[in-house]
C-alpha cells in the first residue's frame, strides 16, 4: 500500500503461485445500489455473454446475470478509513484492509501468512476471523509487542539477537 494520507490512493499488488487460485468473491459483495438501475438498463452485447478475463485466470462475468440481484461485486478501489487502532507502529494498517483480503481469499481454518507483520494487524484480523495466522517480523520490539498481545497457540523466535550490521561487515 502507498502513503496513507486521507483521499490518497495506494496500489495493492496480488501475486499468485498458480493461475487458478481460491477466490471467494461472494464474501465481499456489496449492496448493488442505484447505479445498477442505469447500468443494467443499457447492456452492451458483451454484457450479455460471459466475458472471460483476459489474464487467463479462468474467471469471467456476464453482466446480464446481475438483473434482479441485490448485491454486486465491488470495484477494484476500496474505500477505507486510514485511521487504525494501533499507535505503536508507524505504518500500521486499518484492520478493515486485511479483513477484506482475508474474506476474499480464505475460509475459516485456512492459514494467513504476513511476512511483514509489524504491529500484527493482519494476524489479529485473521484470528478474529477464525483463520490460523503466521507473522514474520524483523524488529524484535514489534515481535514482542504482538507476542504479548495475541492469544497464541504457538510462537517461535527463530533467530536470537543477530546483529545484521555486523554480519554484513564480515
Ligand atoms: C509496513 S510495516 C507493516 C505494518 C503492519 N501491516 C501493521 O499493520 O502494523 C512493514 C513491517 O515489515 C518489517 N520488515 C521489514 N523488512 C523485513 C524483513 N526482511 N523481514 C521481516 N520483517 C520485515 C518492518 O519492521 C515493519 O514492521
Amino acid at each position: 500500500m502507498g502513503e496513507s494520507f486521507p483521499g490518497r490512493l495506494g496500489a495493492l499488488l496480488q501475486f499468485n503461485k498458480r493461475r487458478r487460485f481460491a477466490m471467494y468473491q461472494e464474501e465481499v459483495m456489496v449492496p448493488i445500489g442505484d447505479w445498477a438501475k442505469t447500468r443494467l438498463s443499457r447492456l452492451s452485447d458483451t454484457d450479455k455473454i460471459r466475458d472471460v478475463s483476459r489474464v487467463g485466470s479462468g474467471f469471467g462475468k456476464n453482466i446480464s446475470n446481475w438483473i434482479g440481484r441485490d448485491k454486486a461485486y465491488p470495484t477494484n478501489v476500496l474505500h477505507l478509513a486510514t485511521e487504525c487502532n494501533n499507535k505503536n507502529h508507524s505504518a500500521a494498517f486499518p484492520e478493515e484492509l486485511p479483513q477484506w483480503f482475508i474474506k476474499l481469499f480464505t475460509k475459516p481454518s485456512d492459514t494467513v501468512l504476513d511476512p511483514f507483520m509489524g504491529s500484527g494487524t493482519t494476524i489479529f484480523a485473521a484470528n478474529k476471523m477464525k483463520r490460523n495466522a503466521i507473522g514474520i517480523e524483523i524488529v524484535p520490539e514489534y515481535y514482542d509487542m504482538v507476542n504479548s498481545n495475541c492469544k497464541k497457540k504457538e510462537s517461535y523466535l527463530l533467530e536470537k539477537g543477530v546483529e545484521y550490521a555486523s554480519v554484513a561487515n564480515q
